[in-house]
C-alpha cells in the first residue's frame, strides 16, 4: 500500500477499503507513515467523510492497535458510561458508585481536560493522595473492593487513538463525527465493558452545537458498539448551560459529594439517576436497588468512600482552595434567562481549572461557583458567581471570557434545551 494515493482517494471522495485502513493504521501507529500524511488524511476525511463500513474498519484497527481488557472473572454484570464532555461535567463521580451500589461492576477509563471541557481525572486527583494510573491487575482489586473504578487508559489500550488524537488536536480535525466516533468507541470496546451508555453532549459547550449533529453522532456510535457487541444506548443531553452550580476540579468533587449524600443541584441528581438507571437496564442487572434509593440510604456513599481509598485517596481530606476569589453580581434584577456553557467554560480554564497544552498543570482549587442558574429569580447587586483562582492576574481574562455569557430577562429563555433531549 502507498500512504499517497490513500490519501488521493479520500481527498477525491473515494472509498477506503478494509485493507487500505487496516495498513495506513498499524503503519501509522509503528512510525511507518509519516505525521505530514496522516495530518493531510485527517483533513481529507473530516472534509470528505466516511461512510459506516469504513468507519467500523477504522474502530477496529485502532482497537487491534493494542490490548483488549477482559472482566470475565467478575461475578457480575459489567457497565461504563462515556460523556462527550462539556462544562460542569461531573457525572462520572457520583454515578460510577451510584451504579456500583445497585449491583453492577462500573470499569471506567477515563480522560483529562483539554480546552474548556473538564476531565474526570483532573478532579478526582484534587482528593489529596488519589491515583489516575493502576495497572490491570489494581483496577481488578479497585473494582472488587469497591465496585467501581475511575482511571487512565494505559498506554497498551488503543495507542494508534493516542497518538491520532494528540495530532488531531493539532491540525484543526478533531470535529469530525467519523473521527470522533471511531476514537471514543476504539477506546471503549478495547476496555471490554458489557454494556455502555453514552451521554452525547449538545449545545454551545460541547462539541456538537446542535442536535442533528449530535444525533448523528449519537447513532454512529450506538452502532459501533452494538457491532462489536456491546449493549450501547445514547442519550443527547443539555450542555447550552453548565450542568449544576460547580466548574473546576475541587468545587466539582464537592458537588459530586453533596449529591452522595443525597443533595446536590437537582440537574446533576437528575441526570445521574437517568444514567444509573440506563446503565443497569442496559447491563441487564436483574433486581437492580434504584439509584434514588441508593443515594438515599448512604449506600453509593460508601461505595464512593471505599473506591477513593482503595485508589490511595482520603475521601476526608480538605479539598485544596483557590487563594483568591472575585464575585460577579447582576447588573439589573428579573430572571437569569440564559447562561451560556461556553463561555463559562472558557472562564473557568483561563483561571486555571483547564490547561493550554496537553503538558500543563491544572489548579484544583480554581473554577466558578454559580450563584444562579437560567430560570433563577436574580438581584440587582446581588452575587450570580463566584470566581476562584491561585493568583489575581487571572481574573481579568476571565472577565473577559464571560463577557455576553448570560442575559437577565422577564423569563428563562425558550430556547433553552430540556435536559434530556432524546434517547
Ligand atoms: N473524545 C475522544 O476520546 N475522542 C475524540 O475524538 C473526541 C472526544
Amino acid at each position: 500500500f502507498d500512504a499517497i494515493e490513500i490519501i488521493s482517494t479520500k481527498r477525491d471522495r473515494g472509498e477506503l477499503s478494509t485493507a487500505q485502513i487496516d495498513w495506513v493504521v498499524d503503519a501509522y501507529t509503528r512510525g511507518g507513515v509519516a505525521d505530514e500524511q496522516m495530518s493531510a488524511l485527517l483533513m481529507a476525511i473530516l472534509l470528505n467523510g466516511m461512510n459506516r463500513r469504513e468507519i467500523a474498519d477504522w474502530t477496529q484497527a485502532m482497537i487491534r492497535s493494542g490490548e483488549r481488557m477482559d472482566w470475565s472473572s467478575l461475578d457480575r454484570p459489567t457497565a461504563d458510561k462515556h460523556s462527550t464532555g462539556g462544562v460542569g461535567d461531573k457525572i462520572t463521580l457520583p454515578l460510577a458508585p451510584l451504579v456500583a451500589a445497585c449491583g453492577a461492576y462500573v470499569p471506567q477509563l477515563s480522560g483529562r481536560g483539554l480546552g474548556h471541557t473538564g476531565g474526570t481525572l483532573d478532579k478526582l486527583e484534587a482528593i489529596p493522595g488519589w491515583r489516575a494510573s493502576l495497572s490491570n491487575e489494581e483496577m481488578l482489586q479497585v473494582i472488587r473492593a469497591s465496585g467501581a473504578v475511575v482511571c487512565a487508559a494505559g498506554a497498551g489500550l488503543a495507542p494508534a487513538d493516542k497518538k491520532l488524537y494528540a495530532l488531531r488536536d493539532v491540525t484543526g480535525t478533531v470535529e469530525s463525527i467519523p473521527l470522533i466516533a471511531s476514537s471514543i468507541m476504539s477506546k471503549k470496546i478495547a476496555e471490554g465493558t458489557g454494556s455502555l451508555v453514552l451521554d452525547v453532549k449538545v449545545g454551545s459547550g460541547a462539541f456538537m452545537k446542535n442536535v442533528a449533529d449530535a444525533r448523528e453522532l449519537a447513532r454512529t456510535m450506538v452502532a459501533l458498539g452494538t457491532d462489536a457487541g456491546v449493549r450501547t444506548v445514547a442519550l443527547l443531553t443539555a450542555m447550552d448551560r453548565p450542568l449544576g452550580r460547580a466548574v473546576g476540579n475541587a468545587l466539582e468533587v464537592e458537588e459530586s459529594v453533596e449529591v452522595l449524600a443525597g443533595g446536590g443541584p437537582s440537574d446533576v441528581v437528575e441526570l445521574t439517576v437517568r444514567l444509573a438507571r440506563e446503565m443497569l437496564e442496559a447491563a441487564g442487572v436483574a433486581g437492580a436497588k434504584d439509584p434514588e434509593e441508593a443515594l438515599k440510604d448512604g449506600s453509593a456513599m460508601d461505595a464512593w468512600r471505599r473506591m477513593i481509598r482503595a485508589q490511595g485517596g482520603d475521601p476526608d481530606a480538605v479539598l485544596p482552595k483557590a487563594a483568591e476569589f472575585v464575585e460577579v453580581t447582576a447588573p439589573s434584577s428579573g430572571v437569569l434567562g440564559t447562561l451560556d456553557a461556553l463561555k463559562v467554560g472558557v472562564a473557568a480554564w483561563r483561571l486555571g481549572a483547564g490547561r493550554a497544552r496537553k503538558e500543563d498543570p491544572v489548579s484544583a482549587g480554581a473554577g466558578i461557583t454559580l450563584h444562579a442558574k437560567p430560570g433563577d429569580r436574580v438581584r440587582e447587586g446581588r452575587p450570580l458567581m463566584t470566581l476562584h483562582a491561585d493568583e489575581t492576574a487571572r481574573f481579568e481574562r476571565a472577565l473577559q471570557a464571560l463577557d455576553g455569557a448570560y442575559e437577565i430577562a422577564e423569563s428563562v429563555s425558550d430556547d433553552l434545551l430540556p435536559l434530556v433531549v432524546d434517547r
